[in-house]
């Protein structure tokens, strides 16, 4: 069978979102990749402590020898951050020829040499695509994606509780401790939230990045750093009044073989996409001497996009190991029925070239009314210049496109009209 036996360390916040991920999507893993991934043993300190998820008792173990000892367990999942525990159990699980995903940053950015090491001389996988931007897949896209370009810079948004609690300071004038605190209870910052707002959690993760980016040792003593919890709100106002936004950025740049590597505060105009990523959102922008200029944006923190990242480097691993193991999976596993364009619904913006008369936006809506169409705006308007030739303008909720279409073809050849109508489609994620 392909099969891979998995045994989690730490079922926290991120493992309860792995063993949930393994559990909702195992049948679409299957059918897109061939492999299963078989939850063997779970690991924790407390195993009393209730989760939001269902688990077979008996895999429950406080033992760490039951996961990294293991001769049925193929791969370990180490989920319990820290460095020397974590890393003890690391090291052992990779001499025991288990291949091993952490998402552990502080430990990868302290002894990943030494663990990559030991991996290697025991030819097994150690991966990490968890331990930088959560969900977001930097770590292949440096690794794989864009191997083939020499990387001048990087520099973004990687730490997810810190640009939570600047977004609340700066778009609700929420206090520093209560942002905090809710980032906490979202489970976003770390056990220990110093690691996040003194920028120590985001100079592990530049180290990860920059050491792969730039393909030189960079050293957590290497990176400057200062964290956001001197900031106030009124430097937040201060900084909008002069067009900036202030974000927690890590930023890592090449110039004539030297590298800076530094973590900080940093103003940016609030026109820089950049200013806009909201929330525990991170954005890391990569130039590479090819591929131009690239940005990976997407929910940097919390359960289920770490999760994601952690089963992926289980399904990516395998693929390494064994291609016996991902034979059967399909790319053509969905099988869905693609929707012919009269079936799509969205919401539509409208224009009538109008010849301005009484009553017409009247007899334009209640054309829409008899097809179902709702419209959330309206306005007339005269072309400049003309005394009778107008526009009207409409959106619109949500919609079928069969019965726009209808209603325009309905409307077009009125008399009132003195030209063809104009639709553009919203997507805005309202309904
Ligand atoms: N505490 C981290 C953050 C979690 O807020 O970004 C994800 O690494």
């Amino acid at each position: 069978m392909n099969k891979l036996n998995v045994g989690l360390i730490g079922f926290g916040t991120v493992g309860t979102g792995v063993v949930r991920l393994l559990q909702e999507n195992s049948t679409l893993i299957r059918k897109k990749t061939g492999l299963k991934i078989h939850l063997k043993k779970v690991m924790d300190r407390d195993i009393t402590a209730p989760r939001d998820v269902k688990i077979d008792p008996q895999i429950l173990t406080t033992n760490v020898d039951d996961v990294v000892l293991n001769p049925e367990i193929d791969v370990v999942i180490e989920l319990i951050g820290g460095c020397e525990a974590a890393k003890d159990y690391i090291l052992s699980a990779l001499k025991n020829k288990k291949h091993v995903v952490t998402a552990n940053k502080a430990l990868l950015a302290e002894y990943g040499e030494d663990i990559l090491k030991t991996a290697s001389e025991n030819n097994v996988q150690f991966r990490y695509e968890g331990s930088v931007g959560a969900g977001v897949p930097i770590i292949n896209t440096l690794k794989e994606g864009l191997v083939a370009n020499n990387i001048r810079l990087i520099f973004g948004i990687i730490n997810g509780t810190t640009n939570y609690i600047l977004t609340k300071m700066s778009e609700e004038r929420r206090e520093f401790g209560e942002a905090l605190q809710e980032a906490k209870r979202k489970g976003f910052a770390e056990a220990d939230p110093r690691l996040d707002i003194e920028g120590i959690d985001a100079v592990h993760k530049l180290a990860i990045l920059c050491t792969l980016a730039f393909g030189t040792k960079v050293d957590v003593k290497d990176i400057y750093k200062e964290g956001i919890s001197s900031l106030t709100l009124q430097d937040i106002e201060h900084a909008k009044e002069f067009g900036y936004a202030i974000k927690l950025l890590a930023i890592g740049k090449e110039t004539d073989g030297e590298i800076e590597v530094r973590v900080h505060p940093t103003m940016i105009p609030l026109t820089h996409p950049l200013a806009s990523v909201r929330y525990e959102y991170n954005a890391i922008y990569i130039q590479g001497d090819a591929v131009g200029e690239i940005m990976l944006y997407g929910k940097g923190a919390g359960q289920m996009p770490a999760a994601s990242a952690i089963v992926s480097d289980i399904i990516e691993l395998a693929m390494r190991v064994d291609r016996s193991l991902v034979r059967g999976g399909s790319l053509f596993w969905g099988g869905k029925r693609i929707k012919k364009m009269e079936e799509i619904e969205s919401r539509y913006y409208l224009r009538f070239p109008i010849i301005d008369r009484p009553g017409i936006i009247g007899k334009i809506a209640t054309i829409l009314g008899d097809y179902q169409i709702n419209i959330t705006s309206v306005k007339a308007s005269l072309v400049a210049g003309e005394r009778d030739l107008g526009n009207v303008e409409i959106l619109t909720h949500k919609a079928r496109e069969k019965s726009v279409i209808a209603a325009l073809n309905e409307i077009n050849p009125l008399p009132i009209m003195r030209g063809k109508s104009v639709l553009i489609r919203i997507e805005d994620n309202s309904e």
